[in-house]
């Protein structure tokens, strides 16, 4: 089964798909072997290198100093010690990702496929597996075509069809961390938690890498709860767990040429934003919030999607403790997703370093104004905080706030008035 795009356009042999995908070049490598020896940076790690040799064999001498330089590092006092510089994705690079995956969503809306997208790359998660990558979870194998293709996965290929530009800019950074990446920043861009995630994580490398098919959640199964707890222990996750990382179905919509679960579109999904069409599970489907949990229970609304799997959050007496709190209680839910989402984001992966690494080490320069896609979902457009800023100085210019409004002074006008009839009228008797 063949790779499916997501590879530079330049990295069109085999062999050269293999090693961008798995053995992580610096993003200025280029693709043919002659313009491949002088590119390789002194951080890439020794992995890398052997990696390499599959498919390059570099001449002894080159391999030798590679070596040496990716092992060890002058320290500022100069002595030389072993500082393992190699990342499967450079921070650095992870960053300006983000950029653009904001970018993205600012013009596509596409934060529901993403979210998507990154559960099931994780979510094949098996614990009782040791070996990587046989053991499944978020290890970039959904890149696949022959993955892509399980039923499950229907309609994904999109999802990466819009990441594929970005994936072109850095070929270094792993499928398996922008797969996590772009799901992470399409919650907090629509509003949702901060999640604390790592990054570093490897690629497997052909399809044979794959799962099997039939890992990831049925939404009709005969008994739902049990089906729940089958499929999400075996990725040692809980109860409280499977109902958090449910409420990720405050994003999005069902659509039934793609799933077979939802009507073909509703009040709320027939002007998109994206393509119309398919049924939400909440009113503001691109707004990361507990609506959720209060539409699932309350199930007013017959344009609004509740699925067998979703129904039982409420009926399953476990489920039930938390679905009720986190529809009574945004923070609590907000504070638990974040956890379970950074935890599922994490399932059979293999990072480099071992222990992963963070990106938000504090911003260097002040974020630009957050884009929030709930004002996109809603209808109503909120206005930004420089039109609100400029809103208010005029207020004030003339004395007021926008929040209190000016009120007239009905008697200083009367007096004034008064006294404007009093100057004319001894002006024309004078006259
Ligand atoms: C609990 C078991 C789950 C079941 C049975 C389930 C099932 C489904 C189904 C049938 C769809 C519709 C797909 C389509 O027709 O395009 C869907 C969409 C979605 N799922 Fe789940 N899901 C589950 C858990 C999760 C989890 C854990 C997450 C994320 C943490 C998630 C995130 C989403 C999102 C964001 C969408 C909307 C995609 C879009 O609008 O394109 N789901 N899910």
């Amino acid at each position: 089964m063949a790779e499916v795009m997501l590879l530079t356009p330049s990295s069109s042999s085999s062999s050269m798909a293999s090693l961008g995908s798995s053995c992580r070049l610096p993003p200025s490598a280029s693709t043919t072997k002659a313009s491949l020896l002088p590119l390789i940076s002194p951080s890439l790690c020794l992995s890398s290198v052997k990696c390499t040799l599959s498919s390059y064999q570099l001449p002894p001498l080159v391999l030798r100093q590679v070596r040496r330089r990716s092992l060890f590092r002058r320290t500022n006092a100069g002595s030389t010690v072993m500082t393992p510089t190699c990342f499967a994705s450079d921070p650095e690079l992870l960053k300006s990702a983000r950029q653009d995956i904001k970018e993205l969503l600012k013009t596509t809306f596409c934060h529901p496929i993403l979210v998507r997208l990154g559960w099931h790359d994780a979510g094949t998660y098996d614990k009782n597996i040791e070996e990587w990558p046989q053991r499944g979870g978020a290890n970039g194998s959904l890149r696949f075509e022959v993955e892509l293709n399980h039923a499950a996965n229907a309609g994904l290929v999109n999802a990466l069809k819009l990441l594929q530009p970005i994936k072109d800019k850095y070929p270094s950074v792993t499928f398996a961390d922008l797969f996590q990446l772009a799901s992470a920043t399409a919650v907090e861009e629509a509003g949702g938690p901060k999640i604390p995630m790592k990054y570093g994580r490897f690629d497997a490398s052909g399809p044979d890498q794959c799962p099997p098919e039939g890992k990831l959640p049925d939404a009709g199964p005969p008994s739902p709860a049990s089906h729940l707890r089958d499929v999400f222990y075996r990725m040692g996750l809980g109860d409280k767990e499977i109902v958090a990382l449910s409420g990720a179905h405050t994003l999005g919509r069902s659509r039934p040429e793609r799933s077979g679960w939802g009507k073909p579109v509703t009040k709320y999904t027939k002007d998109g934003p994206g393509a119309p069409g398919g049924q939400s599970w909440t009113v503001q489907w691109l707004k990361f919030d507990n609506s959720y949990f209060k539409d699932i229970k309350e199930r007013r609304d017959a344009d609004l999607l509740v699925l067998p799997t979703d129904a039982v959050l409420f009926e399953d007496p476990s489920f039930k403790v938390y679905a009720e709190k986190y529809a009574e209680d945004q923070d609590a839910f907000f504070k638990d997703y974040a956890e379970a989402h950074a935890k599922l984001s994490n399932l059979g992966a293999k990072f480099d370093p071992p222990e992963g690494f963070s990106i938000d080490n504090g911003p260097s320069k002040p974020e630009p104004e957050k884009f929030v896609a709930s004002k996109y979902s809603s209808g109503k457009r909120e206005l930004s905080e420089t039109m609100k800023q400029k809103i208010r100085a005029e207020y004030e210019a003339v004395g007021g706030t926008p929040d209190k409004p000016l009120k007239s002074n009905y008697f200083l006008n009367i007096i004034i008035l008064v006294a404007v009839l009093a100057v004319l009228t001894s002006l024309i008797v004078d006259k």
